[in-house]
């Protein structure tokens, strides 16, 4: 056995960071559209007005997507292009935009994902206080039923919520991305409540009117592997994992798992003295975890690199020191393959959902070479290197169910603008053509042979 007969291979995007047509057709304003205009936010001023242009090329790229077998396509629709105000009166261009992207994957049987929540927060909403008034969980649910109303005939398959810790954490914690207002721990853990709230919902609010819809949320956070072929046995690495990595008055501790997924799989904020928001989560309502808890039918994780452990001497596990010199990608992360085995084996352990690979992927230099193509051998070793960690753990009886690699095609990377490049298709931003990399056809070959050639 190797990967399930039917396993998503697939790629994803997100809708600020390819759309473009920041002002047209009556789209509102995001978060994301006010952040990047302000001075000093984002790479030499880059901000997502133009990006890939994807509102005016989408069919180019659902065509280039065929071409290369690419079966699922996870996207983000914008909030404010749907709700300009965030609530109250629909944009129908808006619709009608996703209608013609929705459609497009289907003529070329490509199955959307949509992901209702990707940061682009309508800007109307922030003035009302953003995700720290609690009314903002109820102007998701409206747009969710929307959205699950809509398209209701076209699309099973829904992410609610884009790394609540990147949100929080980031944009209120230490304020790199949109709104970038700095808030206070409990400030922080209101928002964060808030999203959850939100999460629980949509997806109530989908499931009533889409029964057989699949339903999750994309996670992110530390994730610890170990590469001791001996340790068969997962619970040193969750303890590891979950409860040893240093996070009290660590900065950027909220980069954990298991305070989004603990409340939405088991209904309560994880038990830990300990916890910077631990004194805030007494406060809450009870009645919201049930709303928050919603039965969920996989766990999405986005996984770029995690934390190397090596058995202590006390007979537990310790993090690795790290060699001079160790393998990076061009944004620096560390090049950490075993992280795709351990990471969806930890998670499954704990909250036993099956399990979706909703990102991974790495930055690269890329260019164009003398011969006109993208060479990007540094990607295609990522995902080789990657991906024959995730095709042993689907060997172990791990339910996995698919793999979206990030990102279809460059795009503009947050705060790092279009000077990170995650693609497989290269875009010339001179004129935004689009250009297949290597690594979009060894893509293409691998799901063809549904991964069988990787060790
Ligand atoms: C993730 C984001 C995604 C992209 C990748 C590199 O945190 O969800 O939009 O920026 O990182």
């Amino acid at each position: 056995m190797s990967f399930p007969k039917d396993f998503a291979w697939g790629a994803a995007s997100a809708s600020y960071q390819i759309e473009g047509g920041a002002c047209e057709d009556g789209k509102g304003p995001s978060i994301w559209d006010a952040f990047s205009h302000q001075p000093g936010k984002t790479f030499n001023g880059h901000t997502g007005d133009l990006a890939c242009d994807a509102y005016h090329r989408f069919e180019e790229d659902l065509d280039l997507m065929e071409s290369l077998g690419i079966r699922h396509y996870r996207f983000s629709l914008s909030w404010p292009r749907i709700l300009p105000e965030g609530r109250g009166k629909i944009n129908a261009a808006g619709l009608d935009y996703y209608d013609r992207l929705v459609d497009g994957c289907l003529q070329r049987g490509i199955k959307p994902w949509i992901t209702l929540y990707h940061w682009d927060l309508p800007l109307a909403l922030y003035h009302k206080g953003g995700w720290l008034n609690r009314d903002t969980a109820y102007a998701f649910e409206e747009y969710a039923s929307i959205v699950a109303d809509h398209f209701k005939d076209r699309a099973d398959s829904f992410i609610t919520i884009n790394e609540p810790q990147c949100v929080v954490g980031m944009g209120h914690g230490n304020g790199l991305h949109a709104p970038g207002t700095l808030l206070s721990d409990e400030d922080m853990f209101r928002s964060w409540h808030h999203i959850l709230l939100a999460h629980g919902l949509a997806v109530r609010k989908i499931r009533e009117i889409i029964p057989c819809a699949r339903i999750g949320a994309a996670s992110t956070g530390a994730l610890a592997y170990t590469e001791d072929p001996c340790s068969n046995t997962p619970e040193d690495l969750v303890c590891a994992s979950f409860l040893s990595l240093p996070r009290e008055q660590n900065e950027g501790w909220y980069f954990n798992h298991q305070w989004f997924l603990d409340p939405l799989v088991f209904g309560h904020y994880p038990e830990d003295p300990a916890a910077v928001w631990t004194p805030y989560k007494d406060s809450i309502d009870p009645a919201d975890l049930s709303v928050i808890s919603q039965p969920l039918d996989f766990i999405g994780l986005n996984i770029y690199n995690g934390t190397e452990m090596v058995p202590s001497e006390s007979g537990g596990y310790q993090i690795a020191d790290k060699y001079e010199g160790y393998p990076r990608t061009a944004l620096k992360w560390p090049v950490t393959p075993g992280v795709l085995y351990w990471g969806p084996r930890l998670v499954y352990e704990r909250y036993k959902l099956p399990v979706v690979i909703t990102e991974n992927g790495q930055s690269c230099n890329d260019r164009i070479f003398l011969d006109g193509k993208v060479h990007d051998p540094d990607r295609i070793d990522f995902l080789a290197r990657y991906l024959g960690k995730l095709k042993r753990v689907c060997e172990d009886g791990i339910p996995v169910l698919g793999y979206f690699h990030w990102s279809f095609t460059d795009n503009f990377e947050w705060y790092s603008g279009y000077d990170d490049r995650f693609g497989l298709i290269y875009i010339d931003y001179r004129d935004c053509s689009r250009i297949p990399k290597d690594s979009a056809r060894w893509y293409r070959d691998l799901i063809a042979e549904n991964g069988e050639s990787l060790s």
